[in-house]
């Protein structure tokens, strides 16, 4: 195990308890070793399996995209720039909306004292599809939020993009006024969920419903037990049971702890809520009856029993199964303190989720008691479950709960359990302090020798990581990081990554730009069927002329791949590697 290198070596004299514990922490899982490959912005440039949106605007912070399969575009949000893009070729004649702020409101921004970190622009926050041909769209309009129709016809041959005109309205409680502040926003069957601060000071963080033919639903206000300084990292829509009642929204994020709860300052969240929430009638009026919230863990327990904690969730991804009922979750969460800085992917499952939900309420007793589980009685319908679904039939709505069920909800929002990830350990842990993860998708990839999960991870230094999960002894994994790529020309931290497994391509954004790149560059691990077959990616394989992209197909022998062992003297018997054994790489017989 390579864990002394780079930045390790300065933290050892000054902390060598630190190191200490560093050494503990149970070794696999570690991805210490250097990538195989490792390109520059040149040099990917150079591959041709990559291309750099160019735009001759004044904008930046390109975080929000939206992939649209079906009309094959993907959607850009930018500061003052609206974008749809060509998925195949990003470059290939853009579509582009240009919807600055007000100049009075810049100027009113400007006056205020704002600005200073180019703050009084339209930073949009928010795109999602509204239906077939309208998109909904979000920006913080110079700290006061705005949002718009978007027209972009039926087909993408239709060549339309653009506001729909009379459509802009306040954005109050779906777009932050604060660009630096991070937000969550979906649309469902044409109603807005929006995890965002609401007003101009960010005093009052909420989860909004809004839009729709719903009665708009908030968090209660000023309640710290419900919501405490949270930052929203993003949201899945779960259907739960046989009956459409039973739909909730799961909602990630990360918050400040409750006073009376052991640990770390910032902790990571998942809550839920009904989506047929329709709030109380006495009390809890226009409130969620159904929120409910827990503890995500992410941490690695030493074998000396010390945890390290990676508290800060950053990202997630979604991992669709075979059975719609239970995605996966990967979850990107780095440590909290300035001094180790590490990173870790933890996988969730929606079946440990939902037995935390299930399970004790955490309770306090009053102001300076610790958090304990609640041992009294639970009111009937159990706190959390959804109106007219499968264990409350009998009632139609949240109206009808009684006031036992309100009041316990507003004072139990915390479940007692957290949750922890598959295998209680984190599927990846990156030891190098040098940087952290900020970002993530997940490929499942067919292989000769079966299926394996490739992570692309962003990072803080405006790389992306494409690191393969070897499977060892039971429940244990391997990271194991194939490639590391330059994605941008000035280096940025990603903001955000999407893949699209039907074009195999990857969509990376951060605050300079947008890029695309392949899943795969597999003639770059060099031109013989050993470099091939040592580089184990399971997206490339020997044809007997070049590594090229692997498909599973029947003449499958004429295909040299071992993605498990990554043993060429096995695959590559036959073809010549001699000339490739000179140079110290591989050490055929
Ligand atoms: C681009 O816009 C920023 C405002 O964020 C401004 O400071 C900068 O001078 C502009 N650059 C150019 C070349 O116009
Ligand atoms: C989509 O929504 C917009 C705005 O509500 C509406 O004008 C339009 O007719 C809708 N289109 C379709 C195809 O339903």
């Amino acid at each position: 195990m390579l864990l002394l290198k780079g930045g390790f070596t300065m933290l050892i004299s000054v902390l060598p308890l630190l190191l200490l514990l560093l050494l503990t922490l149970p070794l696999n899982g570690w991805t210490s070793r250097p990538p195989r490959v490792y390109l520059s912005y040149r040099d990917l440039m150079e591959s041709r399996s990559a291309r750099s949106f160019t735009f001759g605007f004044n904008t930046s912070d390109y975080r929000i995209l939206l992939l649209d399969q079906d009309q094959d575009r993907m959607y850009v949000g930018s500061r003052d720039y609206l974008l749809s893009l060509d998925l195949g070729n990003i470059n290939r004649e853009p579509l582009i909306i240009h919807w600055p702020a007000p100049l009075n409101r810049h100027k009113e921004c400007l006056m205020a004292g704002k600005g200073r970190a180019d703050e009084c622009y339209n930073y949009l926050r928010l795109i999602q599809p509204l239906n077939r041909t309208h998109l909904y769209a979000c920006g913080t309009g110079a700290y006061q939020p705005q949002c718009a129709l978007i027209y972009r016809g039926w087909r993408s041959e239709d060549y339309v993009f653009r506001i729909v005109s009379g459509s802009i309205e306040s954005g109050k409680g779906r777009s932050p006024y604060d660009p630096k502040q991070e937000n969550m926003a979906t649309i469902i069957d044409g109603v807005l969920y929006a995890g965002v601060q609401v007003d101009y000071m960010g005093t009052d963080s909420a989860l909004f419903r809004t839009m729709g033919n719903k009665p708009p639903i908030r968090t209660e206000q000023y309640d710290s037990r419900w919501l405490n300084e949270p930052l929203f990292v993003g949201s899945l829509v779960v259907s739960e049971s046989s009956f459409k009642e039973d739909d909730k929204l799961y909602i990630l994020f990360r918050e400040r702890s409750l006073e009376g709860e052991n640990g770390p300052a910032v902790l990571s969240r998942i809550a839920r809520i009904c989506l047929n929430d329709e709030g109380g009638l006495r009390s809890l009026v226009g409130k969620w009856t159904s929120f409910l919230k827990a503890r995500l863990v992410c941490s690695v327990i030493g074998q000396d029993g010390v945890e390290t904690a990676f508290d800060q969730l950053r990202d997630i991804f979604i991992q669709q199964t075979q059975d719609k009922h239970n995605p996966l979750i990967y979850g990107v969460f780095t440590t909290l303190g300035s001094v180790f800085r590490g990173s870790a992917v933890c996988v969730y499952s929606l079946a440990d989720i939902r037995a935390v939900f299930n399970g004790p309420f955490a309770h306090k007793e009053g102001h300076g008691y610790q958090m304990t589980s609640y041992s009294g009685k639970t009111p009937f319908p159990r706190p959390g479950a959804c109106a007219g679904g499968f264990s409350v039939p009998g009632i139609r709505s949240s109206k009808h709960f009684g006031e036992d069920v309100l009041r316990f909800v507003r004072t139990h929002p915390l479940m007692y359990s957290s949750v922890y990830p598959v295998n209680r350990r984190p599927l990846l842990l990156l030891s190098d302090a040098t940087y952290t993860y900020t970002s993530i998708a997940v490929d499942s990839v067919p292989a000769a020798d079966g299926e394996y999960t490739v992570l692309f991870l962003g990072t803080d230094r405006g790389t992306i990581q494409k690191v393969m999960i070897l499977p060892r002894a039971t429940e244990e994994t391997e990271g194991l990081i194939l490639e590391e790529v330059e994605v941008f020309r000035t280096s940025s931290p990603i903001k955000n990554i999407k893949i699209s497994s039907k074009r195999h391509q990857l969509y990376v954004s951060s605050d300079v730009g947008v890029t695309q790149l392949s899943l795969h560059r597999c003639s770059g691990y060099g031109d013989s069927c050993a470099d091939c077959c040592l580089a184990r990616d399971p997206y490339c394989a020997w044809d007997g002329k070049a590594c090229a992209r692997y498909t599973p197909s029947p003449t499958r022998r004429s295909r040299r791949q071992d993605v498990k062992n990554g043993d060429p003297h096995r695959q590559c018997r036959g073809y010549n590697t001699q000339s490739k054994c000179a140079d110290g790489r591989v050490g055929t017989s």
